[in-house]
């Protein structure tokens, strides 16, 4: 489970942040910079305020045009992994960058890009991050025809015996996660569904417990 904190309360962050962190697996940040998406929030000086008051992962997204100018800066102040997107053209280069900082690294398809612009690049990442609704806001409905994208990229990586992780982001919620993680998701990002929750654990508890009835 991977909770954003997009929809959290960006004056309270390290309460939000403690409020889910029994039930939090890595943290979501949505990095938007009114370009790429019209919205903007995050940037490096916030990761690393996070930073000093938590020990999860911190999944970096970046909705930005220019990731390559940021990969330093989100490296020094604490990012874990950074998740570029694939539209922005050729991600080798930034895929080699973010090696040599020693970031995880992350690629991510908008719903309406095919997954073919992502198979080429598979040998090279940790995360595949699979947007289920368009980005830039939270809130959004699920769209279901990603999840056909979903099993392709699943059938494909683990065809190829590859160790890149599938992650899903957009709309996911006790109703929709089960048909994700069926799927082949192995990690869901879940906002609005967790933060505009009376208890924010207790709200990922129960996506992880729809998702994976079983665990
Ligand atoms: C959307 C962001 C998501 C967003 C998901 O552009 O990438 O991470 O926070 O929010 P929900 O879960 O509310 O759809
Ligand atoms: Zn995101």
């Amino acid at each position: 489970m991977a909770p954003s904190i997009l929809s959290a309360d960006f004056a309270e962050l390290a309460a939000e942040v403690a409020r889910v962190r029994a039930e939090a697996d890595l943290l979501h940040i949505d990095v938007m910079d009114g370009h790429f998406v019209p919205n903007l929030t995050i940037g490096p000086p916030v990761v690393e305020a996070l930073r000093r008051r938590t020990d999860l992962f911190l999944d970096t997204h970046l909705m930005v045009d220019n990731p390559g100018d940021l990969l330093d800066a989100f490296a020094k102040a604490g990012s874990d992994r950074c998740i570029v997107h694939v539209e922005l053209g050729d991600p080798r280069p930034l895929i080699r960058r973010m090696r040599d900082l020693g970031l995880g690294v992350g690629l991510v398809c908008n719903p309406g890009t095919p997954l073919d612009a992502v198979v080429e690049h598979l040998g090279e990442i940790d995360l595949l991050l699979v947007m289920s609704v368009h980005p830039g806001w939270g809130g959004q409905a699920f769209l279901p025809e990603v999840l056909d994208k979903v099993r392709d990229a699943r059938r494909i990586i683990d065809e190829q015996g590859l160790a890149v992780e599938i992650e899903v982001d957009g709309g996911i919620g006790p109703a929709t996660a089960r048909a994700v993680a069926e799927a082949g998701a192995d990690i869901l990002v879940a906002g609005s569904a967790i933060f505009s929750a009376e208890d924010p654990a207790a709200a990922a508890r129960r996506i992880r417990e729809a998702a994976w009835p079983s665990s």
